[in-house]
Order: structure tokens, then sequence, then C-alpha cells
């Protein structure tokens, strides 16, 4: 086990805790990606697709619903509960990205949608993918674009920055980040024996009704800024939520809020031999 191991704990418990406010919160969010991610790994009748870190399964469900034979795995066991609870007639297992309980080559395509960047060992997951991917297979992930673009992050950090303090002991991770960087999600999966490592930028738009919304959806539905926000003294947060509202009020559009927050897409090939 390396350093990495009491983030892992970390993450595995805030999942618990917020699988429920994560779907409420995020679902719609990230669910504008499935159709991208679908298409990049070839989701069609006949596929077997493993949707990795699946949380509350509308990945799974969507490739099912173009016929694909879908499996979710998640470590969270609310996560597993919850994703069963909505699509029953679909199988969902707990169990670990970095150490799949899955045949060597028992799937034709392995999607995860943002699960990368909470992984304490992204390569093992990559690794895998790969592992029980059949040649021939595709694989595809997505993140989070930078903060600078992804502007519900920016708007969050931003003010943490000027208000708060960003300095506070979290489980050292890795970072947040990385695999918004297109080259380095290429070279990695390259690195992994993947061949045609391919990336795009994807538009998405989170709708809320007020600044407050944003800086809630952050405290209860997410895992590594819950704890950055969590950590904050009560004074600062009282700053950091007035400047979050300000912020977020500059993208109103009549009644909603519409934050950009794009994501990066990588997919790559598993060699045919
Ligand atoms: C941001 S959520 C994404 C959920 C879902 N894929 C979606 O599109 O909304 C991250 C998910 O990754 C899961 N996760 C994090 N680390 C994991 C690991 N090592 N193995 C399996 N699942 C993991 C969490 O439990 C959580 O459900």
């Amino acid at each position: 086990m390396s350093g990495f191991a009491t983030f892992r704990q970390f993450e595995q418990a805030g999942w618990e805790k917020a699988a429920a406010e994560y779907d409420r919160r995020f679902g719609e969010l990230t669910m504008q990606a499935a159709g991208p991610l679908l298409d990049v790994v070839g989701a069609a009748p006949g596929v077997r697709l493993l949707d990795v870190a699946c949380g509350p399964g509308h990945v799974a469900a969507a490739a099912a619903r173009r016929g694909s034979s879908a499996v979710g795995v998640d470590f969270s066991s609310e996560m597993v509960a919850l994703a069963s609870a909505q699509y029953p007639d679909l199988e969902f297992r707990l169990g670990d990205a970095e150490g799949l309980d899955c045949e060597n080559e028992s799937f034709d395509a392995v999607v995860m949608n943002f699960g990368m960047l909470h992984l304490a060992h992204p390569e093992d997951a990559i690794a895998e993918a790969f592992r029980v991917l059949h040649p021939g297979g595709r694989y595809a992930f997505t993140v989070w674009d930078v903060p600078e673009k992804a502007i519900g992050f920016g708007i969050i950090l931003g003010s943490i920055q000027s208000q708060g303090n960003m300095d506070v002991p979290l489980p050292p991770g890795p970072p947040f980040f990385r695999f918004s960087d297109p080259e380095a999600s290429k070279q990695t999966l390259m690195n992994a024996g993947f061949l045609n490592a391919q990336t795009l930028q994807i538009s998405q738009v989170w709708k809320m009704e007020s600044g407050d919304v944003l800086l809630e959806s952050f405290r209860n539905a997410a895992v590594r800024t819950a704890a950055l926000l969590h950590a904050q003294t009560p004074s600062a947060l009282k700053k950091i939520r007035e400047e979050v509202i300000a912020r977020a009020e500059k993208f109103r559009r009549g009644d909603s809020i519409d934050l950009p927050m794009p994501a990066i897409l990588t997919s790559a090939l598993r060699p045919a031999s």
C-alpha cells in the first residue's frame, strides 16, 4: 500500500455519506457526458460494458438502453444500493476500480464517468481496465476540465482562496486536475499499453437556482472539496458563501444560474493482439 491508503479510506467514507445527495445535486450534470462516453466505446447491442465507479448507475443504465449488457461497479455500498434501487434490472457490484473482481478479457468496453480524479492509484485502475478488456476493446473516462473552464469549481476554489484557507490538513492524494490535461491523460493510457489515445472536450451546463445551491452541492455531495469547505472557520465560511453567491450571479440567465462545466473525455483502444 502506498502513502495514499488514507486518501482511499477518506474517499470511500466520503462517498458512503454523500451518495444520495450526490445523485440529487450532480446526477443531471454528470449524465450529460454519458452520450459521448458511450459513443466513443461503441456501446451498442451485444457489447459487454463495464461501468467502473458507477455511482448512482445512470451511465450503465444508458448503455443498457442502447442494448449493451452493462454491469456497474463501485466501492461505496450506498452507491451500489442506490444504483440497484433505481435500476433493479441491472447488475451492480461492490468492487474496487484498482482491483476488479472480473475475469481477464471479459468486457468489450470499459468506462469511468468522473471517477478517475477520486482514485488513490489511477494507474492501477487503468491497468485493470486493460486487463478486463477483450483485445480490440475500448476504454474511456471523463474528468472535469480545469477550474478556469469548469466554472463551478472555479467559483468555489477561487472563493476559498480569497476568503478562506486552502492550506487545511487533508489526506494527501493525487492532483485533482491531473487528467484535465489531455496530453497527460493520453500519455498515461499509452504507458499502460493502450493505442489511439484521444481526448475531446464535452460542453456541459450545470443549472441551479442560486449560488447557495452551488456551495451546498460541494459541501454535502462531494468529498475532497467538501472536506476543504468543512475545514473553514465559521466566519471564513460566511465570507466564502457571500463571494460564491456574487460570483455565481454573473452567470444568471433569467430564473437560472447556468454554469459551464466542461469535461475532458479520454479514450483508447486495447490492441487487438
Ligand atoms: C463523482 S462520483 C461519479 C459517479 C458516476 N460515475 C457518475 O457518472 O455520476 C465518483 C464515484 O467513484 C466511486 N469510487 C471512487 N473510488 C473508487 C474505487 N477505488 N473503486 C470503485 N469506485 C470508486 C465513488 O464511490 C463514487 O461513486
